[in-house]
């Protein structure tokens, strides 16, 4: 069976999000890093729409901003130097329900501490507050590694989240996911209520 290489699988991850916003939505970038995948969702939804970007690391919020200024999207993005777990808390009430795509890509951010990796608890209460906030049609895409420490049950954990997503009755894609081989997978779940 073909794998897919990291590159590949965040392009993946982009055309799942892509396909359902629009100009005016409501993105989240659960996991800003180095600011790539804000960029994307802001070009995305562009001035009349907003993005909220979470990161536990100032470093990531520091170059997600300085991404943002040189791109001219600054405008319609909010920062939000927290965990993503609290990412209910921290959007305007407004917002709930109002979201389009939230897009996670787990690990550590490349070049920098591998310790602050995505956490299984965490994430999984963060897929939680994220499936609350979708609209109808939503989408939650997440990209999901096995190499980092605690990855594998962070990936395992996805899953389960995934098979609740589908005793729900919404509509579940994992791209690349193999059950027992570690490598990158991208679980994708659109809201159908
Ligand atoms: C693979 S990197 C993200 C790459 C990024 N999306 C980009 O385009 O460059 C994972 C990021 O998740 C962040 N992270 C880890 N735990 C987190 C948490 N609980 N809440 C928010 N971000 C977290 C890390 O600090 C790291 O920057």
């Amino acid at each position: 069976m073909a794998t897919l290489n990291p590159v590949r699988v965040t392009e993946q991850a982009h055309d799942l999000a892509a396909a359902v916003l629009q100009p005016g939505d409501i993105a989240i970038d659960a996991t800003a890093g180095k600011g790539r995948d804000t960029a994307f969702l802001a070009k995305l939804v562009s001035a009349t729409g907003q993005v909220h970007a979470f990161d536990i690391q100032a470093e990531a919020i520091q170059s997600t901003k300085n991404l943002l200024q040189i791109a001219g999207l600054s405008s319609q993005v909010s920062l939000h130097h927290r965990s993503h777990a609290e990412m209910k808390s921290a959007l305007p009430p407004e917002h709930w329900g109002r979201v389009s795509v939230v897009l996670f890509n787990c690990g550590y951010l490349p070049g920098s501490n591998q310790k602050i990796a995505t956490q299984p608890k965490s994430t999984i209460k963060a897929l939680e507050a994220a499936y609350e906030l979708l609209k109808p049609q939503g989408r939650i895409v997440c990209v999901a590694y096995t190499g980092h420490p605690g990855g594998r049950e962070e990936s395992s954990q996805i899953h389960d989240f995934a098979d609740q997503c589908i005793a729900r009755g919404d509509k579940v894609e994992k791209l690349n996911y193999h059950p027992t081989f570690a490598r990158p997978w991208i679980l994708a779940v659109t809201r159908q209520n």
